[in-house]
């Protein structure tokens, strides 16, 4: 046995205490430049292998991504999932090839989410009227009135997604929304069970199982309620396929997706595993491009006047549109590399014991792939590797795409897991980002440009910590 090198470890905790004070992703990248590109850690009880150079995850999602096709199925992750798997966390096997048969081929496919193009629209228009409303609610006239750009995006990607997966409408959306942002919020990150998984006393002590189980629970009354709503509104036979949960439901009432029998318990793990997965994701991506930004002027002024450009006397922005900027598109392929949504990807299991770039990757080990890292690794992207540049990919890095084929650039993960909500996730990214630029002029408050705050938050999901607040004025109104 030659396993990967790694930092000294202590009995009951393990590397651990290498962790503390530090974000996972920042900590293991840290090891990582003392230890190498694939190491071993371990975190309590459980082995964990880090990739964090492309040249190591080129291994782990291409030459063997079939030992590392299974997710690891923690004490939290078993917990939110014994209703049923959706996808996300369902270990590698005949229900996870099927149901992922259906999102690639079905649900979100390019022309399907082309389909939900005039949702999305309209979602845009709520935002930028959020916008303006928040400068008109701005009472102190003296001063340039500031938007919380966090809570507006948020917003926007959240409904969006809802609109994608179930419709127009849903009973109570708010109530809705909470309860997903709560499953969310208690599934990522590790918890204390999951790394003392042996540990009773670990299990007494923590009150993730019940949070976790108390979250689920109400989360599936209000999915039912949903699916009922829609049925009721489903008339029968020719009904035509408006969103995720019509194609779902026709899936259902022709008994068979790929082999997969879907159940309710799958359903509503499927689309709790889109939302979970779609809306926080593009959401931080919209945020951290807003940041980046703002503290790069010119980058700034290049995209506002390329996306006015396009769009020169019209009153709003329109999806056909968005092929006319493809600025905008490197702007959010830089944010993707510098500010990848899910640093650590989401994390995959050893199925069988593994030989990658020469040592032994243990049989139920814990494989991460610092995404984070990589994106900003100097072995790949040079000396400016730290610096947003969206230009780069004119220059520097014109072929690389993050489509799965090059491993320096790898925040949708690759290989058979890789994320199937591409498409979604960038269009939902695109038009909101397009339409803060053309219809607002934005500065930092204070003008103050250096000092933007950037700390990111703890979570599987590494968003900003603190909300971003921007001065904003308006360019072009939006429409009553
Ligand atoms: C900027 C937006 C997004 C980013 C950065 C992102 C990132 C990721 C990552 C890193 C993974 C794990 C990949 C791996 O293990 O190799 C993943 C998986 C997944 N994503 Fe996304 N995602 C985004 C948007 C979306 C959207 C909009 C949806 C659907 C509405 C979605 C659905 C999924 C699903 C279902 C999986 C699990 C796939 C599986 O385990 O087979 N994602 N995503």
């Amino acid at each position: 046995m030659n396993p990967p090198p790694g930092p000294w470890q202590l009995p009951v905790i393990g590397s651990l205490h290498h962790m503390v004070g530090a974000l996972p992703h920042r900590a293991m990248r840290d090891l990582a430049s003392r230890h190498g590109p694939l190491m071993l850690l371990r975190m309590g009880e459980v082995p964990v292998v880090v990739a964090s150079s492309a040249a190591a995850a080129r291994e782990v999602m291409k030459t063997h991504d079939a030992a590392f096709a299974t997710r690891p199925l923690t004490s939290t992750i078993r917990t939110a999932t014994h209703d049923g798997f959706g996808i996300v966390f369902a270990p590698h096997g005949d229900h996870w090839r099927g149901v992922r048969k259906l999102c690639v081929t079905e649900l979100l496919n390019a022309r399907r989410v082309r389909s939900f193009r005039g949702s999305r629209e309209d979602e845009a228009g709520s935002l930028v009227a959020s916008v303006a409303a928040s400068l008109l609610d701005d009472e102190d006239e003296r001063k340039p009135a500031v938007v919380n750009v966090s809570a507006l995006v948020a917003a926007y990607a959240s409904h969006a997604t809802v609109r994608a997966v179930a419709g127009d409408r849903i009973g109570d959306s708010e109530a809705f929304l909470a309860s997903l942002d709560e499953g969310v919020r208690v599934v990522a990150g590790f918890s204390l069970p999951d790394l003392f998984p042996s540990s009773r006393l670990a299990h007494a002590l923590s009150g993730t199982a019940r949070r976790i189980e108390a979250v689920f629970r109400e989360f599936s009354m209000l999915m039912d309620g949903v699916i009922e709503e829609k049925r009721a509104r489903r008339s029968g036979a020719g009904d035509e396929d408006k969103d995720i949960l019509d194609v779902l439901l026709r899936t259902q009432d022709q008994e068979a997706a790929g082999g997969v029998p879907l159940d309710m318990g799958t359903i509503r793990a499927v689309i709790r595993d889109l939302f979970g997965a779609g809306s926080e994701t593009s959401s931080t991506t919209l945020q951290w491009a807003m940041s980046e930004l703002m503290r790069k002027p010119a980058a700034l002024r290049r995209a506002q006047a390329e996306v006015r450009g396009a769009l020169a006397g019209q009153s709003r922005v329109r999806e056909d549109a968005l092929p006319q900027m493809p600025y905008l598109r490197l702007v959010i392929k830089e944010t993707l590399r510098m500010h990848p949504p899910v640093p650590l990807l989401v994390p995959r299991e050893c199925r069988e014991p593994c030989r990658v770039m020469g040592y032994d990757v243990p049989q139920g080990a814990m494989v991460l792939v610092n995404a984070w890292a990589i994106g900003r690794d100097a072995a790949s992207w040079g000396p400016d590797a730290e610096e947003f540049r969206p230009e780069r990919f004119e220059d520097a890095a014109p072929a690389v795409d993050f489509r799965g084929a090059d491993f320096e650039l790898v925040p949708f993960g690759a290989g058979r897991r890789m994320c199937p909500g591409i498409n979604f996730g960038v269009a939902v990214t695109e038009l909101a980002l397009a339409s803060l630029l053309f219809h607002f002029d934005w500065e930092l408050p204070g003008g103050a440009r250096g000092g933007l705050d950037m700390q990111e938050a703890f979570g599987i999901t590494a968003g900003r910590k603190n909300d971003l607040w921007l001065q904003a004025a308006v360019h072009v109104p939006a429409n009553p």
